[in-house]
């Protein structure tokens, strides 16, 4: 069969990832985390104190930055590589947290990333999960979803996350962070975080994996009927 592009949009920590790991393994398809994507340039910005504010900086700090993502063995995960290190678990601090939707707005840092991740896309047979993946990255895929659920149970499942990976956390700065980088993602001028006219809105708040993986199934499945 025909390989598809599957978009994946949505707000901060509300399942997205999840979803669209659990999509790509049971299509074969090639999961890619563009969130990976502007966290590993944040963390490269403020590893070179890059300063946002000028513009000279921000084109010469991405001339100087190279994404890949490889596979991981251990986890069978692919993992993000910033110039040849692998930074999977460092981009997921609180401190790149902190900063990345600020870098993320940045209009240079999007032309880049948005860049790498169409190259990416270019064979089809992946699902890639981010703000506007469906809206400007691939506005052609074949399957759009935009993922919503309660800002409690967003917070509460990233705390759950960063608290067994071993990050002094509280809940209440956990569910500040998403709050503040959904505000500044809504908000940015350059391919802001909305829905795609076209995008099937799916609330993850009172799924469990297994429905959830069902119900995009069954609209993976109606969309290969409409288009085959
Ligand atoms: O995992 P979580 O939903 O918390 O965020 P992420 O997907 O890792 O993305 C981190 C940040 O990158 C977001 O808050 C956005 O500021 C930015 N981002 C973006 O602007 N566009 C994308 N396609 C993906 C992420």
């Amino acid at each position: 069969m025909k390989k598809l592009v599957i978009a994946i949009d949505g707000y901060s920590a509300c399942g997205k990832s999840t979803m669209a790991k659990q999509l790509a393994k049971e299509l074969g398809y090639v999961y890619i985390d563009s969130g990976a994507m502007y966290r590993a340039i944040t963390l490269y910005f403020i590893r070179q104190c890059v300063d946002i504010a000028s513009n000279d900086e921000v084109l010469q700090a991405l001339k100087n930055i190279q994404l890949s993502f490889l596979n991981n063995p251990e986890t069978g995960q692919s993992d993000i590589y910033l110039n040849g290190e692998n930074v999977e678990s460092e981009i997921r601090s609180m401190e790149v947290a902190e900063k990345v939707s600020v870098v993320a707005a940045n209009p240079d840092v999007r032309t880049f990333a948005v860049e790498e991740q169409r190259r990416l896309g270019r064979e089809k047979g992946i699902v890639m999960d981010g703000r506007d993946i469906g809206t400007t990255v691939f506005p052609e895929a074949e399957l759009k979803l935009f993922v919503t659920a309660n800002p409690e149970i967003r917070a509460q499942r990233r705390y759950q996350e960063l608290k067994q990976s071993g990050a002094a956390i509280t809940l209440e700065e956990v569910k500040k962070n998403l709050l503040e980088r959904d505000a500044i993602d809504s908000a940015r001028a350059t391919s802001p975080l909305k829905k795609a006219e076209d995008a099937i809105e799916i609330d993850t708040t009172f799924l469990t994996r297994e429905e959830q993986l069902k119900k995009i199934m069954n609209s993976f499945d109606c969309i290969t009927e409409i288009k085959h």
